[in-house]
């Protein structure tokens, strides 16, 4: 024996939810939920329109509803969407291709852990990914970490525990016909939808310049910009974005 310490094998993550109703939540995303496109354009872009090459990044981006409608909207931006399902990815690329969008690109990609540099990125928009996160404060950290100075975040929540445990129970339950392992998932059997305060104490775990919350009935947004430039002891990226 060299004494060498052998490498854990790699941690099989349970399925999700997402990856097995890909095209359930691709119908919810098209004709259900609400289109936040123009509160986003205001908050991430001056009223005369966005600068050329802006780089938008959408995480959690699912079936790339607002990396599409952006770059549809702004030719002159380029959208990223990053998710961890590869279905959702799949999807998302063929919306992109069949509205014929050159600007959209998707990559397969962990929110808690992304490979852009520190202070790289000019905007980003998150829709629903905070209640389906395991670690949101990371994550937050992460969009911080990668937002340049004077970058903006657009975040909108649910606010309605009963109107997002429809669809993740529907998807619950189809997964439960189809073959898949039901109980298996490692998405919640309820979102965990979060209230005004803790939506507030999440946005401001991070330093940013200015915050501005909302809240609306259904959904709570926060508008965030990043003032200073890379902060001391943020992480350095270690992995590279895998487009798909
Ligand atoms: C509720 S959906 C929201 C999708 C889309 N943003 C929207 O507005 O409909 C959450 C998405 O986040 C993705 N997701 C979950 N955890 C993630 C993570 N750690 N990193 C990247 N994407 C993640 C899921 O695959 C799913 O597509």
């Amino acid at each position: 024996m060299s004494g060498r310490t052998l490498p854990h094998p790699p941690v099989q993550q349970p399925a999700s939810l997402f990856e097995s109703c890909s095209w359930f939540y691709s119908l919810c995303r098209e004709y259900l939920f609400r289109d936040h496109t123009a509160e986003i354009s205001r908050a991430l872009f001056p009223p005369e329109g966005p600068a050329p090459d802006t780089h938008v990044l959408e995480l959690g981006c699912g079936p790339g509803f607002y990396a599409c409608r952006l770059s549809e909207e702004y030719p002159q931006i380029h959208t990223t969407g990053v998710d961890l399902s590869r279905r959702l990815l799949a999807r998302a690329k063929s919306r992109a291709a069949s509205r014929s969008l050159q600007n959209c690109t998707f990559a397969h990609g962990d929110a808690h852990s992304l490979p852009d540099a520190s202070n790289s990125i000019d905007a980003i928009v998150v829709s629903r990914l905070f209640l389906i996160v395991a670690k949101r404060e990371a994550v937050l950290s992460e969009i911080f970490r990668v937002l340049r100075p004077g970058g903006r975040c657009f975040i909108a929540e649910p606010t309605s525990g009963f109107r997002t445990r429809i669809p993740l129970g529907c998807m619950w339950l189809l997964s439960k016909l189809s073959s898949s392992p039901a109980g298996k998932y490692r998405e919640p059997r309820q979102a965990d939808v979060m209230t005004p305060t803790d939506f507030s104490a999440l946005i401001h775990s991070q330093p940013w310049g200015d915050v501005e919350l909302q809240y609306d009935g259904w959904y709570q947004y926060a508008v965030c910009r990043k003032d200073r430039e890379g902060l001391t002891g943020l992480r350095a990226p270690t992995i590279a974005w895998e487009a798909v």
